[in-house]
């Protein structure tokens, strides 16, 4: 299986690796990762061997890091002071490290960043209190920027991701979530985060308010197009790219935007097809190709990707009354990565 760090990220479309927008992002903010990376690393320390030990053991898997360097990007586009942005591009990662650690134990998932999840090398607690670390860890570098305004922006979003994941939990195996409730979750499980690392840097850089609202625009936006099309990569996607595996949210009977699609013109039977597998979870071994073939003819993948480009686009758009620089450019092309990824 392959270790994503060792890969670049390429489009499945016709960008190359190089001239892929996350990796240019990446080049350019290289020596600011660098730092970011290393207080990852001390962050981790602890007197509790199994703390490094788990925690190394997901972060060295790599992982695109998207989130940090969105709030490197929002600071270095206000030329605002990247040394005060590396503690919170750190906490950032932290934060999702944490979700990814309690995400894979309520999901029963076995495969991250082509590689088995902790939850299944080293247990559901040790995962979930590793995942508590880490939260409580990146409280404590966010307190180093010394703004009360930015510990509130990133606390926020980590309560409101918290909810996410629980409102999650009560809409799955109910096949009459509908698209805003689908919406609802995914701002706050995902797009949360993106916004807040968008955000902080804008703050950090003492911007007046319209442009802070700009740059949370901007990753909320963006953040929803990713989870959208992280929804449409679990059917369709190549597992040995994605780095975990394909139909898990078939297998837990969640509701995301590929199955909503399916299910507005649906058949009675499809209706039943749907009520049995994700609704009971009553499954046979052919039932996810089944659910593809359902999917496939009702094109709900390609309705799935119409929804992640709409959100790209809003969120090209949220920045268009900032002025132009490389920055901004990367920014803006993101939003089109997002929408053509393969992992
Ligand atoms: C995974 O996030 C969780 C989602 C919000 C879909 P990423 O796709 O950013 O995960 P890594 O960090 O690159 O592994
Ligand atoms: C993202 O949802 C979870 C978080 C934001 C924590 P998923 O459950 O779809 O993420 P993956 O697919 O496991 O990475
Ligand atoms: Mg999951
Ligand atoms: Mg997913």
């Amino acid at each position: 299986m392959q270790n994503q760090s060792a890969q670049r990220a390429t489009n499945d479309t016709n960008n190359t690796a190089e001239d892929n927008p996350l990796n240019r992002l990446s080049d350019l903010l290289d020596a600011d990762m660098d730092k970011v990376n290393a207080l990852i690393i001390q962050n981790m320390r602890s007197d509790v061997p199994l703390i490094p030990k788990l925690a190394q053991y997901l972060i060295s898997a790599g992982g695109k890091r998207i989130r940090p360097l969105l709030t490197l990007a929002s600071t270095a586009l206000f030329d605002g002071p990247m040394d005060k942005s590396y503690h919170l591009a750190a906490a950032v990662e932290f934060i999702h490290t944490a979700t990814l650690l309690h995400d894979d134990v309520v999901d029963e998932s076995f495969e991250r960043r082509g590689k088995k999840t902790a939850n299944l090398v080293f247990g559901n607690q040790a995962s979930v209190l590793v995942g508590d670390f880490l939260f409580s860890k990146s409280f404590q570098m966010m307190v180093e920027s010394g703004s009360l305004d930015i510990l509130r922006i990133l606390s926020s979003a980590s309560a409101v991701i918290a909810q996410g994941e629980v409102l999650q939990l009560a809409a799955t195996n109910d096949i009459e979530t509908d698209m805003p409730t689908y919406l609802h979750i995914i701002e706050s499980k995902t797009a949360a985060l993106f916004a807040a690392s968008c955000e902080v840097g804008a703050v950090l850089s003492d911007q007046d308010e319209n442009t802070v609202t700009a740059m949370r625009t901007y990753g909320t936006k963006l953040g929803t197009a990713f989870q959208i099309i992280d929804d449409a990569l679990d059917y369709a996607a190549d597992q040995e790219k994605l780095g975990k595996e394909i139909g898990d949210d078939f297998k837990e009977g969640k509701m995301t935007a590929p199955v909503i699609f399916a299910l507005e013109n649906a058949s009675e039977e499809e209706r039943i097809f749907w009520k049995r597998t994700l609704g009971y979870k009553k499954q046979e071994d052919t039932d996810f190709d089944h659910a593809m073939e359902i999917i496939t003819s009702h094109n709900a993948l390609d309705k799935t990707i119409a929804l992640a480009k709409k959100y790209a686009d809003d969120a090209t758009k949220a920045l268009s009354a900032l002025p132009n620089s490389q920055v901004k450019t990367l920014l803006c092309d993101l939003t089109g990565y997002t929408i053509t990824r393969s992992f």
